[in-house]
């Protein structure tokens, strides 16, 4: 009988899925090796690798993930993490290093951010966990699901980090329309991973992203830019004077949407690429 290596054809996703079902972590296997298994454990990689050769994620089949420093509850509520958002977070705590002014030169105290279409919450839940201690960020989605999700994993952070039960506030909406309006002017930080696929790509895209992640993590329009001009459009006048707005793109994206963003009056616009070399993320400033 063939392996669970070779029916996958990826001995690193077997690794994966066992380590997964007997509870330790991929890189200590094999120190398990002669360890005895559990049946349950047996039934679980059974059921585990059934749904990966159907095409199923790996995040999903696992039902969780990494992603920098916290581990992540994933389902097909929500998108599964990409290594590029990564980047995006790195930008954006960047960003958060110099504070937003407000109008007579001073910092709004506590700093307040917004992470629009926040799905499994991990822009927002790696803010809180990296940034400033006091930094109070609002994490929304136009998705009741995805916020299930991101509220499973801001809960299960909360075990050991209780201080984000009361920074990170999880709200259901359409982009700026889901945050209270007393934040207008006063964000020192609008972050997004919007969707940006356009109708025509998705049809193009992987079976294992097209059948199983929520198409409206993916697909804004037919154009694919709807989303980050909404971002772009809304975010002069709730970021605070000084406050930076920080969205991942796709490539092709990268040009069009700085010159959108220098139109409507940003400032400091600039593309920063990933470790790859291609353009992934556009910051803009609101002018002081
Ligand atoms: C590309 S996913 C990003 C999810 C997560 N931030 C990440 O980086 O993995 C885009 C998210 O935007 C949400 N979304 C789509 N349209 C939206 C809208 N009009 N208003 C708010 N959120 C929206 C989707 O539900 C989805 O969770």
């Amino acid at each position: 009988m063939a392996s669970l290596a070779d029916r996958l054809a990826s001995p690193s996703e077997a690794k994966w899925i066992v380590a997964h079902a007997i509870h330790i972590a991929p890189g200590t296997i094999l120190s398990a090796l002669d360890d005895p298994v559990s049946s349950t454990a047996v039934e679980a990689v059974r059921a585990m690798g059934e749904r990966r050769m159907t095409g199923e994620p790996l995040q999903y089949v696992l039902g969780e993930w990494s992603f920098r420093r916290i581990d992540l509850r994933v389902d097909r509520r929500a998108l599964v993490p990409r290594p590029e958002t990564e980047q995006v977070v790195e930008v954006a705590l960047g960003e958060l290093g110099q504070p937003a002014r407000g109008g007579d030169g001073s910092v709004p105290t506590p700093r307040v951010a917004a992470d629009l279409g926040t799905g499994t919450g991990v822009i927002a839940l790696s803010l809180a966990v990296e940034g400033p201690a006091d930094l109070e960020i609002w994490g929304t989605d136009v998705s009741g699901d995805a916020l299930q999700l991101a509220q499973a994993n801001l809960s299960a952070l909360t075990t050991s980090r209780p201080d984000l039960e009361t920074r990170v506030r999880l709200r259901q909406g359409p982009w700026f329309e889901a945050l209270p309006p007393d934040l207008a002017g006063r964000l020192g930080l609008v972050v997004s991973n919007p969707p940006y696929v356009s109708a025509a790509e998705w049809s193009g895209l992987d079976a294992e992203v097209r059948d199983h992640e929520p198409r409206l993590a993916l697909v804004p329009g037919p154009t694919g830019l709807e989303a980050l001009d909404a971002l772009v459009d809304g975010a002069g006048q709730w970021l605070a004077p000084g406050g930076s707005l920080v969205l991942e793109l796709a490539p092709h994206q990268a040009v069009t949407m700085a010159g959108r963003a220098e139109s409507a009056g940003y400032v400091g616009v600039r593309v920063v690429a990933d470790l790859a070399g291609r353009d992934r993320t556009l910051v803009a400033r609101r002018p002081r």
